[in-house]
């Protein structure tokens, strides 16, 4: 199989290959990189002027729901998200049903993942699995971290709760250390958000809503940074909502602290004032902030105080979203929408350049789980994505693979889309590819 790119603008983290290029793919593997390459046949010949070829990106926080809840999203449909959104590899968490507590769950899902119940689709996108801190992520007793290691869990986390307790928290950071792989932390201090669904602020109060206080963020994270510095370990904060959160990572930081966040878009481009539409799409955990927030996070990302942007992709169907606010269940779906919302509100905004993004939604979430980045050089393994920086495009959740629908990006104009992905001999064209 030979797929021939033209005129590709290649962003090479490592540099070498930086410029525009034409890239010659010979069964699933880089065999050509140069200018006014071509004349032999091929099986795909495509003009990529004027768009981007990235090292495959990598969403390091994904819900794919399989075992358990495949009404929502299953590894077949999650993994078509992916591509669909540019995504050649993803971590899935373990709140899964039952939980990713054991080595034998863990095995399951990397089976399937490679199976795949649509053949064709089998090894399109890298499915990796991250496990349990605690048995049933009930944040009580640790889960057999080394076993799940070995089984081949690349992180922890208990995510959608916090590990609160201190002592846990403890042997969790030890035992991260030992293996080298990281513990991934959902802040929230549970006694103080309590069943609060939204941002505790003026505007969400007058809105009549269950509400839960930003401290809850900052309160775990402050314990969390003076325990690695206590402790050491690995230690990864994911999906940071407010301002103080990134104050606290800067400042640990310039402490020389090894500790590493993301943000999601929908923290990053939209605020607690959407919540006076009632739609449930909006609810998600941690609550979507101020605007005072988003603008916060954002300064964070260009200054490098944030690693990472990860979509917390967390699919639920339409009969679970569509019940009274407070008793809807929390996330929304962004395997298919964090490309779009990040070049339309990032990269055209000039807010960050193509290597940031490339820094962002695939080398460092890599560097941080302990997996290799895609590199562009003759011999390697073809692991890209293309993106089309120009391509207009509006959310229509009915045209999502993913199984779910609960977006708060529907009905927005995005400029910059993912158009396709090549994983060794997988790859996937979208239709917007032109
Ligand atoms: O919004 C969220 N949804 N936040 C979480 O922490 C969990 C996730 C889910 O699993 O639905
Ligand atoms: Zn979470």
């Amino acid at each position: 199989m030979k797929i021939f790119f033209r005129n590709a603008r290649v962003v090479d983290p490592a540099g070498k290959y930086d410029g525009l290029f034409d890239l010659m793919i010979v069964d699933g593997a880089i065999q050509e990189l140069g200018s006014s390459l071509g004349g032999n046949p091929v099986n795909y010949e495509i003009n990529l002027r004027g768009k981007f070829v990235v090292p495959g990106l990598f969403d390091m926080h994904t819900h794919l729901r399989e075992p358990g809840q495949e009404y929502k999203e299953d590894i077949a449909s999650g993994t078509a998200a992916a591509a669909n959104g540019g995504f050649t590899a993803i971590a899935a968490m373990p709140n899964t049903d039952p939980v990713v507590d054991s080595a034998d769950v863990v095995k399951y899902v990397l089976d399937r993942a490679k199976q795949s119940p649509n053949a064709e689709q089998a090894g399109l996108v890298n499915v990796y699995q991250i496990a349990a801190i605690t048995e049933g992520r009930k944040g009580e007793r640790l889960s057999e971290m080394k076993d799940l290691s070995e089984a081949g869990a690349i992180a922890f986390s208990d995510d959608g709760s916090a590990i609160t307790d201190s002592h846990v928290m403890r042997l969790a950071l030890e035992y991260s250390s030992m293996l080298g792989k990281p513990i991934i932390q959902h802040c929230e201090d549970h006694a103080l958000t309590k069943s609060g669904s939204v941002n505790e602020s003026p505007k969400t109060i007058e809105y009549g809503l269950k509400t839960q206080h930003r401290l809850a963020e900052e309160l775990v994270l402050s314990r969390d940074i003076r325990m690695l510095e206590a402790f050491g370990g690995k230690y990864h904060a994911t999906h940071l909502s407010t301002s103080e959160s990134v104050e606290l990572i800067a400042a640990a930081k310039k402490r020389g602290l090894p500790i590493t966040c993301d943000v999601t878009p929908h923290h990053l481009f939209l605020d607690d004032s959407l919540l006076s539409t009632y739609d449930s799409d909006y609810k998600v955990n941690p609550p979507l902030r101020t605007r005072a927030d988003n603008e916060a996070l954002i300064e964070a990302l260009k200054s490098g105080v944030i690693d990472a942007i990860a979509s917390d992709h967390a699919p639920h169907a339409l009969h679970e979203k569509e019940v009274e606010f407070d008793s809807a269940p929390f996330g929304m779906v962004g395997l298919e929408t964090t490309v779009g919302a990040v070049m339309t509100n990032l990269f055209h905004t000039g807010v960050v350049d193509i290597q940031a993004i490339v820094r962002l939604l695939s080398v460092n979430p890599r560097k941080i789980m302990g997996i290799p980045v895609p590199q562009f050089n003759l011999g390697a393994r073809a692991d890209l994505t293309i993106i089309d920086p120009d391509c207009e495009w509006i959310v229509e959740p009915d045209k999502f693979k993913s199984r779910s629908r609960n977006t708060g990006f529907k009905g927005q104009k995005f400029k910059g889309s993912a158009v396709g992905i090549v994983n060794g001999e997988r790859f996937f064209f979208s239709d917007r590819l032109r």
